[in-house]
């Protein structure tokens, strides 16, 4: 009786909940392994947005996932609301994946030559997405991104590519370009490392600017290959584009000779089977996927109409290999989670859960006057400090505010919920999410946004 009356008085009891500021997790074990991991790789991480820079603290070194949930060498839990950045829609260790995984392995990981695993994962997303005639798997979204970048100048036989301030496409030297000054700008590389030549066949525009890509065709009139864009921008922030632009961009491409690629490896088989091309009914002419066709085990692909498929190697003259294309233990994950996401009403639970979260997120943020947007399309979300009712230009974001997202980072993680760490990045909801997680979470987001905004 004692203990639920001393509750009643914490931290942690209803009544009182969120008032102050809690105590910092451990981190002691983290840290020592990124001190360690410091002397092997540059920065103590494999991919930069894992060194924790715009938050506070030492990276959390993970041990385990299992379902929404995660568990850090400190034996701190977390709800994970990063789902190894999208692809963990069915969350972690999801035991059909498992299961499938762990059979295929049994006869052997790489052969370097074809499996009937690839045909069975193809099948499955020819025959359940018709923006697709035939594809090409390959091992990441950057190889996906190159490699319809190639096929498309291939195809075109021209050389420029247009793509969207805001936009990323993974790390190919073409794409790592950032405009400069002015309406349609050459890019500047954002790289070090990339040739200005490279960037200079990439001109970049502001989303949502049709005069830049019109004056864009005019300049570089029969020169330019491709339009590339996330239909569904959602690596600076969640920059939610009108249909009525994609549609635009659909008819510039087709009025000028040009392809339209949709970079789909955030939104592919996340809005719905057939990604933003099918929430928007929009055809683009080629379609990048990534991570999540591989079930959390390194897979994307490339895919468009047979036609234009039939340029690619050995069909065709646009070169593209790959040793471990087409892996068997990722064509295993890949298959099974694909198999799951066909379920019957699958997306519309997951939808639904998403909303129901999002959506009292953003009433107890605006009963409060919080100057705080939710941004949601399917199950993905991004918290926003703003208040703004859209945001659809990278321009249109408050730099400054990121200093909010970076407290309530650590009063998130403090409370056990785990989100990217960065501003910029969203967050993802997976069929493992329970009501009862993600009302745990609500309670967890709604105290720190309570320090966050208390404090000036
Ligand atoms: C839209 C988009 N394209 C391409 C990539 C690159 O994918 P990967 O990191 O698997 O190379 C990413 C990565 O997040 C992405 O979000």
């Amino acid at each position: 009786m004692f203990d639920s009356i001393k509750k009643k008085f914490t931290s942690e009891g209803n009544e009182t909940a969120g008032t102050t500021s809690k105590p910092d997790i451990s981190r002691e074990k983290s840290a020592e392994l990124f001190a360690k991991a410091k002397t092997y790789f540059p920065g103590g991480v494999n991919s930069p947005v894992r060194a924790f820079k715009s938050v506070y603290g030492t990276p959390l070194f993970i041990k385990k996932g299992d379902g929404c949930y995660l568990w850090d060498a400190d034996d701190n839990q977390f709800i994970d609301f990063c789902c190894s950045w999208g692809p963990l829609i069915l969350g972690h260790n999801n035991a059909k994946v498992r299961e499938k995984v762990i059979e295929v392995m049994q006869n052997g990981m790489s052969f370097g030559a074809p499996t009937a695993l690839e045909n069975e994962l193809a099948e499955l997303i020819v025959k359940n997405n018709k923006f697709i005639e035939k594809l090409r798997f390959v091992s990441s979204g950057t190889e996906a991104v190159m490699s319809a970048i190639r096929l498309a100048r291939g195809y075109t036989k021209r050389d420029k590519i247009l793509k969207f301030e805001g936009c990323y496409h993974g790390h190919t030297d073409s794409l790592l370009v950032k405009a400069g000054s002015g309406l349609v700008t050459f890019g500047e590389t954002s790289s070090a490392g990339v040739p200005k030549a490279f960037a200079d066949e990439t001109i970049v525009v502001a989303l949502n600017d049709k005069p830049a890509i019109e004056k864009a065709f005019e300049e570089f009139k029969d020169q330019i290959a491709a339009i590339i864009i996330e239909p569904v921008p959602a690596n600076n922030g969640l920059l939610l584009q009108e249909k009525e632009f994609l549609q635009y961009l659909r008819e510039v491409c087709t009025k000028n000779g040009a392809l339209l690629i949709f970079d789909e490896v955030i939104s592919g088989f996340r809005l719905g089977f057939e990604g933003a091309a099918g929430y928007y009914q929009i055809k683009p002419d080629i379609l990048t996927y990534g991570k999540i066709i591989g079930g959390g085990l390194p897979v994307g692909c490339y895919g468009a109409s047979a036609e234009i498929m039939s340029n690619v190697s050995p069909d065709g003259g646009v070169y593209q290999a790959g040793t471990l294309s087409g892996n068997p233990v990722a064509m295993a994950a890949g298959i099974a989670q694909l198999s799951e996401l066909l379920r019957m009403g699958f997306y519309r639970d997951l939808n639904n859960k998403t909303e129901e979260f999002t959506e009292a997120i953003q009433r107890f943020a605006t009963a409060r006057n919080y100057k705080f947007k939710v941004f949601t399309i399917g199950s993905i979300f991004w918290f926003a400090f703003t208040d703004q009712a859209a945001i659809r230009r990278a321009d249109e974001i408050d730099a400054a505010s990121m200093n909010k997202f970076k407290k309530l980072h650590r009063e998130l993680l403090n409370r056990g919920v785990y989100l990217g760490p960065s501003g910029y990045e969203v967050g993802f909801i997976s069929s493992a999410h329970t009501k009862i997680d993600l009302e745990k979470a609500k309670r967890a987001i709604f105290d720190s946004l309570e320090v966050v905004f208390r404090e000036k």
